[in-house]
């Protein structure tokens, strides 16, 4: 038995596949591979039957064949997924590798700047430099790129960003809130102030606010452009609501809430109007819910209605009552809601999920005209008028299991308009009266 799987083991490295040859990435396609055969060789090694060695071959065969230059990705990097490929010049490419090896080096130059003039002490800076950047994605321990098993903690980032006339702010922070940095945009108040902000066809696009209440604008870059498309109705982001559905085309909903039900849809060229809501929800929140827009509540209803195509059906009403200034975002198969006010300020979540509501879990602080936004296993609220804080709470599909405060915003600014970032998005940019380096 043992012979014969050493036969077949050596037998099978005389055939082991290889790169093209004609390869344009072979470091990284061999790296790759001997990734696959280090899990191959192990794999084989605690099987007691040749029907396990076949499965560890075939598990193998998947593994090597998305490598660069094997068959699934004959171009090496180019149109290839494989997360190696984040490592062909990672210090262009790669925002991760990029911010862990920031992080690596500022820790350095603080390092040295304590030292006393030591040439050990600068020394020792730097081999702690070489440790950290270690666990850089591409570097030892993490070659294959992110996810690092256990190197460098791979994450979203988040760009939020809010005007309230001295309220303003401007950062991008890791998920998990350790890094935090400012970061400026080309923001003339009161562009954003009270807009309104949704993804549209991967585009941050700005809806109405104080400084024009029928603009539509876009976040480009680091500027901040109006489209010159206009609104039909007057939107502020405190008033309405709004959410982009996938329809044939990406179209965002927009409920204006501030004088009565009128609905619109705005499709990244025109916007139309739809049918109205039964009921006016002012100061609510809408998200999707089985991928149809849902809104949810406000200062005069409890009410919850989806938009289908024979327009607005009322759901099941929300618990906590007449609750406004709540912020919701969809999860797999539901709808959750945080925050508002209703009788008094809220941290309760609550899950729409099979045409009902469920109490899910309370947070640590008041939100109130914030935002949220959802991952796979938490959420991150960001607050406008509750207890100004940042709170992250996992979620395990039905429950938030736990939470904390990740920061502060320490002033108040209605709906911070977030999304997901490079952790360097704009961190060199310089405008008329702020240049930041
Ligand atoms: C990496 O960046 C360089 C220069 O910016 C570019 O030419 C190259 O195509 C990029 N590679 C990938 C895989 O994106
Ligand atoms: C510098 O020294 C202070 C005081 O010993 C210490 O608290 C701090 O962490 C040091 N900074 C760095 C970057 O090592
Ligand atoms: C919603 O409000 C109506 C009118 O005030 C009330 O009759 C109903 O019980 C409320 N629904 C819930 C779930 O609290
Ligand atoms: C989620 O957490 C709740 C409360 O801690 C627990 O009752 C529930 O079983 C968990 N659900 C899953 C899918 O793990
Ligand atoms: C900032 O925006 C203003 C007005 O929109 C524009 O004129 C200016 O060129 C922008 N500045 C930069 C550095 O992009």
């Amino acid at each position: 038995m043992y012979f014969a799987w050493i036969l077949l083991i050596s037998s099978f490295e005389a055939f082991r596949p290889k790169p093209r040859a004609d390869c344009p990435d072979e470091d990284l396609a061999l790296t790759c591979d001997s990734y696959c055969y280090k899990d191959f060789v192990e794999c084989k090694d605690s099987c007691l039957s040749s029907g396990c060695e076949r499965e560890c071959l075939a598990t193998y065969t998947d593994c090597y064949e998305v490598c660069p230059c094997f068959s699934k990705c004959p171009l090496g990097c180019a149109d290839c997924d494989n997360s190696i490929c984040s490592c062909v010049s990672p210090q262009e490419n790669n925002s991760l590798y990029k911010q862990c090896i920031d992080e690596a080096s500022t820790e350095f130059t603080g390092c040295v700047k304590n030292c006393t003039a030591s040439p050990t002490c600068y020394e020792n800076c730097f081999s702690g430099f070489m440790k950290e950047s270690e666990k850089c994605p591409c570097n030892a321990k993490c070659e294959l790129g992110c996810p690092c098993d256990d190197g460098y903690k791979c994450q979203p980032f988040i760009t939020a960003i809010c005007q309230y006339s001295s309220n303003h702010f401007g950062y991008v922070m890791s998920a998990d809130g350790h890094y935090k940095e400012d970061r400026f945009y080309n923001r003339s108040y009161p562009f954003l102030h009270r807009a309104g902000h949704a993804l549209l066809n991967g585009q941050m696009m700005i809806f109405g606010g104080d400084q024009d209440s029928k603009k539509i604008g876009r976040i480009d870059g680091c500027d901040l452009v109006d489209t010159g498309k206009r609104l039909i109705n007057n939107f502020y982001s405190y008033y309405g609501a709004l959410v982009t559905v996938p329809e044939v085309h990406e179209e965002t909903i927009l409920c204006e809430g501030y004088n009565g039900k009128s609905c619109e849809s705005f499709d990244g060229s025109v916007s139309l109007a739809i049918s109205e809501t039964k009921e006016q929800h002012q100061y609510s929140c809408m998200a999707l819910y089985e991928n149809q827009a849902l809104i949810i509540a406000g200062s005069y209803t409890n009410g919850t209605e989806v938009l289908s195509v024979s327009g607005w059906q009322s759901e099941a009403e929300h618990p906590e009552g007449d609750l406004y200034g709540l912020s919701c975002a969809s999860v797999d198969g539901g709808v959750l809601t945080i925050g508002g006010y209703s009788g008094g300020y809220k941290k309760t979540v609550y899950l729409f999920k099979n045409e009902q509501w469920t109490l899910v879990g309370e947070l640590k602080n008041n939100f109130y005209f914030g935002s949220m936004m959802m991952f796979d296993d938490y959420f991150i609220a960001f607050d406008g008028y509750g207890d100004y804080q940042v709170e992250r709470a996992e979620w395990n599909g039905t429950h938030v299991t736990s939470s904390q405060t990740l920061s502060s915003h320490e002033v108040g600014c209605y709906r911070p308009i977030v999304f997901e970032s490079d952790p360097d998005q704009c961190s060199q940019f310089c405008s008329n009266d702020f240049c930041y380096v």
